[in-house]
C-alpha cells in the first residue's frame, strides 16, 4: 500500500513540475518498509516473501547457471551489482564461497535480516562508494539483473565497468542485463520525467557491446529476452551482455 501510496505521489509530483531525483528514491525508499513482504516487493515487485524466493530461482537458474559459461567459471567468489533485498543473492550464495552485493540504499539491515532468514552466511554487503574494499582480480563472477536501467546517468555504467575491469579474476566472467533502448544511442529520462521505480536509462544494445568490447571480451550479447520465464509472453525491456577480461590487459 505504501509503495503504490508513493508511486501516486511521485505521478502527482510530476504532474506539478515538480522533480524526482532518480539516485535519492533508490537510496532512501527501502528504508520505509519494515515488513520483508513489502521490503522485498520494492525491488522485485513480488506479493510475498515466497513469491520473491521462487522469482529469484526462476532468474538465478535461467538468467545466469543455464548460459554455457557459467560451468566454467571458477566457483571462489561472486559479486552482485544492485543486490536490492538479496533474493539473488540468496541463491547465488549457494553457487559460490563467498557472495559480495554492493548496492546504495540505506536498509542493508533488511537485507541482512533476510539472507540470515534463509540460512545464508557466507556474505557481504556493501555500498557502492565502498566497492574500492574488493580486492583485485578476486571476483569470479559479477552479475546484475534489472539493475543498469535504474542508474541515472552513463557515468555510473563507466564506474561499474571500470570496478569490472579491476576485480574481475583471470577468469572471471561478468553477465549484466541492462535497459535497452531500440533507437540508436543512450537515453536517460530527465529528473522531470521520472516516476518512482521506472526505468531511467537505456541503451542501445550495440552502442554497449561496442563500448563494452574496448576494454574487455565480449562473448555472447542478446537484446531479445523473454519478460518472463515462467511462459508469460513478452519481450524484457532488458539486454544482456556477457565478457572477460582482455587476456595480457
Ligand atoms: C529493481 S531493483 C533490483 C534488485 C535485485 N537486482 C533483484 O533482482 O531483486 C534495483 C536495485 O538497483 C539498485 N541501484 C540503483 N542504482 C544503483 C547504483 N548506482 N549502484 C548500485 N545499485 C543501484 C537499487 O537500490 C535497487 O536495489
Amino acid at each position: 500500500m505504501r509503495l503504490y501510496l508513493s508511486i501516486l505521489k511521485s505521478k502527482i509530483f510530476r504532474f506539478f513540475g515538480r522533480s524526482l531525483r532518480v539516485k535519492d528514491s533508490w537510496e532512501g525508499m527501502p528504508s520505509q518498509f519494515h515488513d520483508m513482504a513489502s521490503f522485498l516487493n520494492w525491488f522485485d515487485a513480488a506479493k510475498s516473501v515466497d513469491e520473491s524466493l521462487r522469482n529469484a530461482e526462476i532468474d538465478w537458474d535461467g538468467r545466469f547457471k543455464q548460459v554455457e559459461q557459467f560451468k566454467f567459471v571458477p566457483k571462489k567468489n561472486a559479486l552482485e551489482i544492485g543486490f536490492g533485498g538479496g533474493r539473488l543473492l540468496s541463491q547465488s550464495a549457494k553457487d559460490f564461497g563467498h557472495v559480495y552485493g554492493v548496492d546504495i540504499h540505506h536498509n542493508f539491515e533488511m537485507s541482512k535480516l533476510f539472507l540470515n532468514s534463509q540460512g545464508i552466511k557466507n556474505f557481504t554487503l556493501l555500498h557502492r562508494d565502498q566497492i574500492d574494499s574488493v580486492p583485485d582480480g578476486s571476483i569470479d563472477f559479477v552479475y546484475s539483473f534489472i539493475v543498469f536501467q535504474h542508474f541515472d546517468s552513463m557515468d555510473e555504467v563507466d564506474f561499474y565497468l571500470d570496478q569490472i575491469d579491476r576485480i574481475l579474476s583471470t577468469d572471471g566472467v561478468a553477465h549484466i542485463y541492462f535497459g535497452k533502448n531500440q533507437s540508436d544511442g543512450i537515453k536517460v529520462t530527465s529528473e522531470k520525467d521520472f516516476i518512482l521505480r521506472d526505468c531511467s536509462l537505456f541503451i542501445n544494445p550495440v552502442a554497449m557491446r561496442d563500448r563494452v568490447s574496448t576494454r574487455f571480451n565480449v562473448i555472447a550479447y542478446s537484446d531479445v529476452l523473454p519478460k518472463k520465464l515462467n511462459g508469460d509472453f513478452g519481450e524484457s525491456v532488458q539486454a544482456m551482455i556477457l565478457f572477460k577480461k582482455q587476456v595480457n590487459h
